[in-house]
């Protein structure tokens, strides 16, 4: 069904040297799309090294704060979609590197959505939030997307901020209601907290945990009692994919803000994760040492699903222990099967439920 709309379509995905993106990438070459990549040097390790001589992609290494080089290489490859992900993406990281943290965010997206004004043909765009850009009251009900826009830590606000330039570049410059002038369709998905196969990031959970399982070292387990709405990498990119297609066929109806999060059973402490992948893995170990001096962190985050479910037609199709299934099987062969066609596997088999 996606396939239909992507194939032989220029898609410019922001962020293709991150994790989501890799991902992102797999599944669109997959479907036939032509795709452009913008963001910085990979990391190493990081999927997309391990994938990218597989990937057919045009990659071009440059920074979102880079106004002019941004927009130019958005204009020169006129994109019939964009899915921006570029980011820094990490709540801790934004502690210790606040400002780059709101200027890469921030005006990372009004440069995007700036040069997008000045593209010369419909375009689809879908920008990449988060389910932290809520003002967390630690309530027990799950957030939608009319609740309080937010956030304590520089990342989480700086999530919050990316909605509001989002919310007034689509009011001022890709109004709905004035669509034929413009030919813009401008949406925001905010996603839970994405886990998978691939993902080297520092002080994430499950990068920690597989790390520690791999050196059979037990892992520090910083903030075990904190509830997320986990899910497995390819929920949310089907959402976002959904939402470029619905948001193409439709794109006055759907330029909306939507959460794409996992039903509420699969929403879990922390430790109840780490046990799952331990059980999931077959042998290690967590500790759970007391830290006075920790960062704050939000401690209960829950996502309701509803709008993007009746809306979009979306909805998850993994529960908590295939995701953690499916990242252990990535994990344990990654270093002897080709990382592209592990990715490749788990994309038909999840197109395929
Ligand atoms: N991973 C999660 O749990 C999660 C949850 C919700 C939302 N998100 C959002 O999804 C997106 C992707 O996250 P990820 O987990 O893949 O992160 P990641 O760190 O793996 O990837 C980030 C990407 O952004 C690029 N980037 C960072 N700063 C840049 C800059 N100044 N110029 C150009 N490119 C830059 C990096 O090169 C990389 O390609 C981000 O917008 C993030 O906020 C992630």
């Amino acid at each position: 069904m996606l396939k239909s709309t992507y194939l032989n379509k220029k898609v410019l995905v922001t962020g293709h040297t991150g994790f989501k993106g890799s991902w992102l990438c797999v599944w669109l070459q997959l479907m036939g799309a032509k795709v452009k990549g913008y963001a910085l040097e990979a990391e190493n390790p990081s999927l997309y090294k391990l994938i990218a001589k597989d990937l057919e992609i045009e990659s071009y290494i440059g920074d979102i704060r880079n106004r002019e080089l941004f927009k130019q290489e958005i204009l020169n490859f006129e994109p019939d979609f964009i899915f921006h992900l570029a980011a820094q993406p990490l709540v801790i990281a934004s502690y210790e590197q606040p400002v780059e943290t709101f200027e890469t965010n921030v005006m990372g997206t009004a440069h995007l959505l700036n040069a997008v004004r000045f593209l010369e043909k419909p375009c689809t765009v879908v920008c990449i939030t988060t389910d932290k850009v809520y003002e967390n009251n630690e309530w027990i009900y799950p957030y939608r997307e009319t609740d309080h826009l937010g956030g304590h830590d520089p990342y989480s606000s700086s999530k919050a901020a990316c909605e509001i330039v989002i919310q007034s570049y689509r009011r001022s410059f890709f109004n709905p209601e004035h669509y034929n002038n413009h030919k813009k369709g401008i949406a925001s998905a905010r996603a839970g907290n994405v886990i998978g196969g691939g993902d080297f990031a520092e002080n994430r959970i499950v990068p920690d945990l597989i790390k520690a399982l791999e050196n059979n070292q037990p892992l520090q387990v910083r903030n075990p009692q904190a509830v997320r709405p986990w899910q497995h990498v390819l929920e949310p990119l089907s959402g976002y994919l959904l939402l470029g297609q619905k948001l193409y066929n439709n794109p006055t109806e759907f330029a909306q803000a939507y959460n794409f999060g996992p039903w509420p059973q699969d929403t879990m402490p922390v430790e109840s994760l780490v046990k799952l992948l331990i059980q999931s893995w077959g042998s290690g170990d967590y500790h759970t040492p007391e830290n006075k001096n920790k960062l704050h962190e939000a401690g209960l985050l829950e996502l309701d699903i509803s709008k993007a479910v009746n809306q979009l037609n979306w909805q998850p199709k993994l529960n908590i222990s295939e995701t953690v299934n499916m990242i252990t099987t990535w994990a344990k062969n990654y270093t002897n099967q080709n990382p592209f066609d592990l990715c490749r596997e788990q994309v038909e088999g999840y197109v395929n439920i």
